[in-house]
């Protein structure tokens, strides 16, 4: 049996999509809460096999998604290159910046292999365990979604930092930037040969780069990751998520070669549908606001994107990830209307 989610990378239109949501696994499911309640330090939960696996599949079996995303998070990878990363209750999550030389001096990919190994081993856990028809997508940030992290030491900025250091220290930024690409295209082969059978890289605030950097920080790197794992797994799909880049969507499928491409809630889809290269696989789109919300509204709005992309290639999703107050009943009635109608 075909996939349904690997089916429509490679370009099918299927007459019900694929479905899976960002951040499908998380505090808004009660059997997520009771698992990380044993787990108090979020690092090593991530970095837990049993516990990192059960909580991959929990969404899946839940609800039947085509895709289990693999539960992991994409601070790891400063984690393993030797950054202090703590997530802090009710703060989120809290870096040691790097703003010059000497601190980017210290990160080391020596121990990262070691340090990520738990993450291949969740991999192989939940390939055993896989619903039949699901597919295991394995992920990693971007590098100037995880650089932003890295150099601001939290999130819920502006990016002042970030965006200052890559226009003034352009050597610095891009020798952070080099040391992501090389971290991540390692981590992410290492998460194909562990089983990953589609990869998705997360750059969230892909839309904070200011426009004449774009291509420095946000393609370039990407493009980069994207040869890399390409040389060794040519047939494997990649799926992009430059959030909140809708006037660079063209440039950044052209030139980084991913196989899908997340369409986030601010960019209109059928422009994007008539856009975009038809070759490319559409992703997403749906508020999540609209999946807290339910109802009469969000199964309007599904059912639009439905009819937006019908005979297209397409993988049903969110335009960014599951809130966290929203109730699992929603879920569980997007997908009835992604598969019934
Ligand atoms: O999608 C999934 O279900 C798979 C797991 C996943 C997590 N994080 C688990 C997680 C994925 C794909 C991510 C990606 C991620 N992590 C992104 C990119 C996508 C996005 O949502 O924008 C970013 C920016 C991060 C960094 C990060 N991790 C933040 C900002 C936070 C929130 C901090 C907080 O305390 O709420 C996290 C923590 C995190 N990652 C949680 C989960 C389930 C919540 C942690 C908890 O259980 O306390």
């Amino acid at each position: 049996m075909v996939k349904k989610l690997l089916s429509a990378l490679s370009g099918e239109a299927n007459a019900i999509p694929p479905i899976w949501l960002m951040r499908q696994a998380g505090r808004y499911l009660p059997e997520y809460r009771a698992l990380r309640a044993k787990a108090p330090n979020f690092i090593q939960f991530c970095l837990n096999p049993e516990l990192a696996a059960e909580v991959t599949l929990q969404p899946v079996r839940r609800f039947g998604l085509d895709g289990a995303i693999l539960f992991a998070d994409i601070l790891l990878i400063p984690h393993a290159l030797g950054q202090s990363v703590a997530f802090v209750e009710n703060e989120g999550p809290k870096l040691e910046p790097i703003r010059n030389v000497a601190a980017l001096a210290e990160l080391s990919d020596a121990r990262a292999t070691e340090i990520l190994s738990p993450v291949m081993q969740t991999i192989k856990n939940v390939h055993a365990a896989l619903p039949a028809g699901a597919t295991l997508i394995g992920f990693a940030g971007a590098p100037w979604t995880v650089a932003t992290y890295m150099i601001e030491g939290h999130g819920g900025t502006d990016f002042d930092n970030c965006r200052r250091m890559a226009w003034t220290e352009p050597k610095l930024f891009d020798a952070l930037m080099d040391k992501l690409v090389a971290a991540t295209s390692s981590y992410l082969i290492a998460q194909a040969d562990a089983g990953a059978e589609a990869l998705q890289i997360f750059d969230t605030w892909a839309g904070a780069a200011p426009a004449p950097l774009f291509d420095r920080a946000v393609i370039a790197p990407t493009a980069k990751i994207v040869r890399a794992v390409k040389a060794k797994y040519p047939k494997l799909p990649i799926i992009g998520f430059p959030r909140a880049s809708a006037s660079h969507l063209a440039h950044y499928v052209k030139e980084t070669g991913v196989d899908g491409i997340g369409i986030d809630q601010t960019t209109d889809l059928s422009w994007a549908r008539d856009t975009l290269p038809a070759k490319v696989t559409l992703q997403g789109n749906l508020d999540p606001a609209l999946l807290l919300a339910g109802g009469e509204a969000m199964e309007r709005e599904a059912r639009a994107i439905l009819a937006t992309m019908k005979g297209r290639p397409y993988i049903f999703n969110l335009g960014h990830g599951v809130l966290q107050p929203t109730p699992p009943d929603h879920i569980a009635r997007l997908v009835e209307i992604v598969r019934r109608g």
